[in-house]
């Protein structure tokens, strides 16, 4: 059962913003751009493709977590809930869960790529004929508003899987969580999945593949530069870096320019000098512990996490403190 969706995706940020931000991270003394942006039509698909690399154990893993332990994940939530799901994509990892949670069931995909967004709902109501999908385009990092459902619901759980959290500094990543414990409110919870601190090899080889999809994931953002701001990246002149920072346990990725050189965006000229770099990524690590206190600090109650053999990811529960 779809919703009457939305035809057309409303535009997240306009031009300008992109503009703006775009600008005011190239002029900071420490380039950065802003990874909301990675994500359009074309990064959405590159995106797809790093999580099915040999390289990038994240999903896989997750995946197989999501596979052996739905049935528990899914008692956990239990019936007349609304599984709200920020990030959807291409509602990849959502499948198991589905299957796994008492009807009756309404879903709530967030996505800031609309189209992307549209046809993984499409696909997911297609197949599961008995829940009520309900699409949200959205920037799931600024508050958004929940649908009207058919279905009675009593319970709300926000469902974040691929370490997304991960993507956030500590304080904003705390500040997201409260943010979501306020959305499922008292009697909520939050099923999210984080990777787990390892060697710098497996991790710095997850976000630095052979085939160089990761290296032109990260150069979409330059791409997008290109066409939708009239810049002039060159993207021959940059070279993807993908480094663990092993005291803030995070990888960082970076655009390294290979010569001094000015870009032009629309009207503004940015110099870069050789080896200079924009930081596009974070990545954060965590060990259980850290992550539980993570979340205690933005409201939520102890919960339980499970794991894969090699214990390279987690996904964990946890319902809203009350
Ligand atoms: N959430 C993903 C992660 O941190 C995003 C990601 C994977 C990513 N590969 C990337 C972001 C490469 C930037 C560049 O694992």
């Amino acid at each position: 059962m779809l919703s009457p969706a939305p035809s057309q995706c409303p535009s997240i940020t306009s031009r300008e913003q992109f503009r703006s931000d775009v600008l005011a991270g190239l002029r900071a003394p420490q380039k950065v751009l802003p990874s909301k942006y990675f994500y359009d039509q074309r990064g959405s698909q590159l995106f797809d493709q790093i999580c099915e690399l040999p390289e990038y154990y994240l999903t896989r893993t997750e995946v197989g977590i999501m596979e052996e332990h739905a049935g528990e994940m899914g008692e956990l939530i239990g019936p007349r809930s609304m599984l709200i799901e920020l990030g959807s994509g291409s509602s990849m990892k959502t499948g198991w869960l589905l299957e796994s949670t008492p009807l009756p069931l309404c879903y709530v995909p967030v996505d800031i790529s609309g189209e992307h967004l549209l046809e993984a709902a499409d696909r997911i109501a297609e197949q599961f004929t008995d829940i009520e999908v309900l699409p949200v385009c959205a920037d799931f990092s600024a508050k958004f508003e929940l649908p009207e459902t058919e279905t009675d619901i009593d319970r709300r759980v926000v469902y974040f899987p691929g370490s997304t959290i991960g993507n956030f500094r500590p304080e904003p990543a705390r500040q997201l969580l409260a943010q979501i414990a306020e959305l499922v409110g008292p009697g909520g919870g939050l099923l999210i999945g984080f990777d787990l601190a390892k060697d710098r090899q497996t991790l710095e080889a997850a976000y630095d593949d052979a085939d160089n999809v990761t290296a032109a994931f990260n150069k979409n953002l330059l791409r997008r530069i290109n066409q939708e701001l009239d810049g002039d990246f060159s993207l021959d002149q940059f070279r993807h870096q993908a480094v663990y920072n092993e005291s803030h346990s995070r990888v960082e990725m970076h655009l390294v320019s290979r010569t001094d050189q000015e870009v032009r965006i629309g009207k503004a000229q940015v110099p870069f000098s050789a080896g200079e770099s924009i930081r596009t990524e974070l990545s954060h690590k965590y060990r259980p512990d850290s992550f539980a206190d993570l979340v205690q600090s933005a409201g939520f109650a102890p919960g339980q996490i499970w794991t894969d053999p090699k214990q390279l990811f987690a996904v964990g529960y946890y319902p809203t403190a009350s």
